[in-house]
């Protein structure tokens, strides 16, 4: 069992949770994920690691309430544990040799990107954190990436914080003024990482996004988490979830991306067994 120790409510829809797992807190790189599952009945769900400390032994993880794991997980409280931890899992981000990079979070995708900001950051390397949210009662961590950024710029859909508009535009106005970035990082929806890497690629700025497809069992055997990179097939869970956006089929992953949307509804909805439907007449 894995211990919850502490619990912070971000926003209406996004926790923290600190959770006790020295080994992996040992080992964790930014870039990679754990997978969990809260309990015995309970699905196994792929959270990326926002933070840890080694000395601690604590990993923390920052979700958002989405479907019925994420809901189950929102429900347990400091001192209530989950089943499994598993991890680190997947690459850790190649951050070293880079002098100047844009890291662009959407959202949720904020979370993911800060582990990798705060890593290069700490390498030294100067970072334009352009963070975008819907609207100013969402924004998630400000205070946390403004401590491990040159610079942090928040935008809002709405205006009501920061600059009005999507992070691309405020990515577009730095590369159109003659901003050298060596690397930018996007992570976010697959719209936002498409529209970046679309941005990027006449610049010719390397350009890495976070792939988040379903994944099931975490460790390349099943495919679910396949995803097209350069022509060729990629397992998420084991051979990113970086990948060159550059090179990424962001039409198939989007494809890909809705086709459980119903059976996802209908676990929410109905709590019961899964495998009902399955060994029906
Ligand atoms: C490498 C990776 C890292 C991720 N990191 C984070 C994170 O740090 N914070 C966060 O809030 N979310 C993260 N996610 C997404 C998270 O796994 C899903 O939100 C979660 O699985 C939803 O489960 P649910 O039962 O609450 O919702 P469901 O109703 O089952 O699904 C809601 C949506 O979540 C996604 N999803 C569902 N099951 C899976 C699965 N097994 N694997 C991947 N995606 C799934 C799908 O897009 C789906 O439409 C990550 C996903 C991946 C692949
Ligand atoms: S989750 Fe099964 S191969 Fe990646």
């Amino acid at each position: 069992m894995y211990r919850i120790k502490r619990k912070k409510v971000l926003n209406d829809q996004i926790i923290l949770m600190d959770i006790k797992a020295p080994l992996i807190a040992k080992k964790a790189e930014p870039g990679q994920f754990i997978i969990l599952r809260v309990n015995e009945a309970g699905e196994r769900i792929p959270l990326t690691i926002a933070d840890f400390d080694r000395d601690a032994g604590t990993v923390t993880i920052i979700f958002q309430i989405v479907g019925k794991t994420t809901k189950l997980l929102s429900e347990q409280d400091e001192g209530d544990a989950v089943l499994d931890f598993a991890g680190p899992l997947g690459m850790a981000s190649h951050l070293a040799g880079y002098q100047k990079v844009a890291v662009v979070g959407g959202g949720l995708g904020c979370a993911i990107a800060y582990p990798q900001a705060k890593k290069l950051h700490q390498l030294g390397v100067k970072v334009d954190l352009i963070a975008g949210f819907r609207s100013k009662h969402l924004i998630i961590l400000e205070e946390q990436m403004r401590d491990v950024c040159d610079n942090l710029i928040i935008t809002t859909d709405d205006g009501s914080n920061g600059t009005k508009g999507f992070v691309t535009e405020r990515l577009s106005e730095r590369l159109e003024a003659g901003t050298k970035y060596d690397l930018v990082i996007a992570i976010g929806p697959l719209f936002m990482m498409r529209a970046v890497s679309e941005l990027t690629r006449p610049h010719s700025i390397p350009t890495v996004v976070s792939m988040n497809p379903v994944m099931i069992d975490g460790t390349g055997m099943c495919g679910g988490c396949r995803v097209c990179v350069g022509g060729e097939t990629k397992f998420a869970c084991v051979d990113g979830p970086d990948f060159d956006g550059h090179l990424v089929d962001f039409d198939s992953a989007i494809l890909r991306s809705t086709f459980y949307k119903d059976k996802e509804h209908q676990s929410f909805e109905d709590p019961g067994c899964r495998l009902r439907g399955a060994f029906d007449a």
